[in-house]
């Protein structure tokens, strides 16, 4: 008999066909999320769950799925997940890093270009049909090239911002307290202290995971220590950057503008402040959205619930510990 399992939405089919190749499985179809009473009966009975970071896996849903042998989520960061709760089930909980580095870095730079350059207030000058003539002050943004760019989190999406930055011939801070050392390839990265970082970069990008440690990192002093012609940028997750700060920060001209793939609260409403504003520019979470990076997390999140369910050890596991815990 084939396993039972639930997804929470239409993923990729290169990952989704695997799944319903070996599985008795089951698809939320719906664009929105599936709701969270429907989820907890879904799980009473499934072996593997592939989910979303729009689910809550937490120990009241662990509780409700005795069956629950994997949980798989289809994203690299894994916020949405009680990890310590599934280790203590004794459930392996996959990821998919890797394969979203670069997509992911491309479009932190193409965010970090968009506001230094104002590309959206532009493109939407053309449209609402104010442009008449060339201005010799007409939409005037900041340069990119021999900027210095402070990048805080310095893992693998972080360092491939810094290659990017690179061609840019921009000078390249980068602030992480796990950091053991540099890679050979950017050994001319300075490594410094966060007060340094934001005080001497015109851009600032966020590259953590989100952790109790760094909810509201960017908050009101640390807005308040940037330049003040300085480019946020957060493709990250939202509650790194305390909102309440940076619309202060904004309206305030303590910085020059922000560039957001990631909101807290997320979506933003439509009549949410910050998107009143020119100099803040809001994208809906697409940053690892190409077509073939989606596809390769289809399948990498395909391979760790079907490993689950087979008994073998995930290839990416955020919870390793959980196999010692067995053995
Ligand atoms: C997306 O935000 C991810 O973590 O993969
Ligand atoms: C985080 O997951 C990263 O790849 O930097």
């Amino acid at each position: 008999m084939k396993p039972k399992v639930y997804v929470t939405r239409l993923v990729p089919e290169a990952g989704l066909n695997m799944v319903l190749k070996s599985c008795d499985a089951e698809v939320w179809e719906d664009e929105l999320p599936v709701p969270r009473e429907v989820l907890l009966e879904k799980v009473a009975d499934i072996e593997g769950l592939y989910c979303l970071l729009t689910e809550r896996i937490d120990a009241a849903l662990l509780d409700v799925a005795p069956k629950l042998r994997v949980v798989s989520n289809y994203a690299v960061g894994y916020n949405n997940i009680d990890v310590p709760a599934c280790t203590a089930h004794g459930i392996p909980v996959g990821n998919t890093p890797g394969v979203l580095t670069d997509t992911t870095a491309d479009f932190a730079f193409a965010l970090l270009m968009a506001a230094a350059r104002r590309v959206p207030e532009a493109v939407r000058y053309v449209l609402d049909g104010r442009w008449k003539t060339w201005g010799p002050k007409l939409m005037l943004g900041v340069d990119v090239y021999g900027a210095t760019l402070g990048i805080i989190g310095f893992g693998r999406i972080g360092q491939a911002v810094a290659r990017r930055a690179r061609g840019f011939d921009m000078r390249v801070l980068a602030h992480d307290p796990f950091l053991e050392a540099l890679p050979p390839a950017l050994d001319d990265v300075e490594v410094v202290d966060l007060a340094t970082l934001l005080a001497q970069s015109d851009f600032v990008s966020v590259h953590v995971p989100l952790t109790e440690s760094t909810h509201h990192l960017i908050g009101p002093s640390e807005l308040a220590a940037m330049k003040p012609h300085a480019v946020l940028i957060n493709t990250a997750r939202g509650e790194v950057v305390d909102p309440d700060a940076l619309l202060a920060a904004l309206t305030g001209g303590q910085i020059g503008a922000a560039a957001l793939d990631v909101t807290e609260p997320e979506p933003l409403p439509v009549d949410h402040p910050l998107l009143a504003l020119p100099n803040c520019l809001v994208a809906p979470h697409i940053a690892s959205a190409s077509i073939a990076t989606r596809n390769k997390m289809a399948v990498i999140a395909a391979e760790n619930l079907l490993a689950g369910l087979e008994g073998r050890h995930l290839s990416h596991c955020v919870n390793p510990e959980v196999y010692a815990r067995r053995e």
